[in-house]
């Protein structure tokens, strides 16, 4: 969301210059991700605070709802994986995201019974979830010693 007011604002100052492609191209999945982002920075700042339960499981669903449809997207590493690992890539990604709304299940029930102190350690679960789901199924960023020795090894090549 805030990226997309980003977005909006740079075309707004730059007098309608396009965003150069590479920096405006979303995957469905990323764009379900930042609607999950989102809901769960606000349960970060708020799941602690019984007054503000209504809310909270609205945020819930949210997540529930996006996680949901993020099941149906494929992961851009999917194309990093030789072929004929791929499906066992996507089935291990699915397994993991459906255990994820499981575990936000676990979150919404928690708030529901008004149990806050729970609820703030099913986040932390969500938060290992993600951090597990990212690490196993997220493209890595290509650390600059990683490029620099790509780049040796060709000019070794030549
Ligand atoms: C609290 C939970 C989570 C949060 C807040 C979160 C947040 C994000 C964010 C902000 C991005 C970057 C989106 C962009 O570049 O615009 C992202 C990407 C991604 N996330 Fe998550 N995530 C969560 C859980 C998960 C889980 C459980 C999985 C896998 C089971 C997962 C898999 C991915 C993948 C694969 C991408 C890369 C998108 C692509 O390949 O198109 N995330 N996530």
């Amino acid at each position: 969301m805030n990226i997309r007011l980003l977005c909006l604002a740079s075309v707004l100052v730059f007098g309608g210059s396009p965003v150069p492609a590479a920096q405006k191209a979303h995957t469905p999945l990323e764009d379900q991700m930042e609607e999950i982002n989102a809901a769960y920075r606000k349960l970060g700042r708020q799941v602690a605070d019984a007054a503000k339960n209504a809310d909270s499981l609205k945020q819930v669903a949210i997540i529930r709802e996006h996680a949901l449809a993020a099941l149906k997207h494929d992961p851009k590493r999917k194309a990093d994986v030789p072929a004929p690992e791929q499906a066992k890539f996507l089935s291990d990604y699915q397994a993991a995201m459906k255990a994820f709304v499981v575990t936000v299940d676990k979150l919404g029930a928690a708030l529901t019974a008004g149990k806050n102190d729970v609820a703030v350690t099913v986040l932390q679960e969500l938060k290992k979830a993600q951090e597990d789901g990212h690490r196993d199924f997220r493209r890595r960023k290509i650390t600059f010693e990683e490029k620099a020795a790509e780049a040796a090894r060709r000019n070794e090549e030549k």
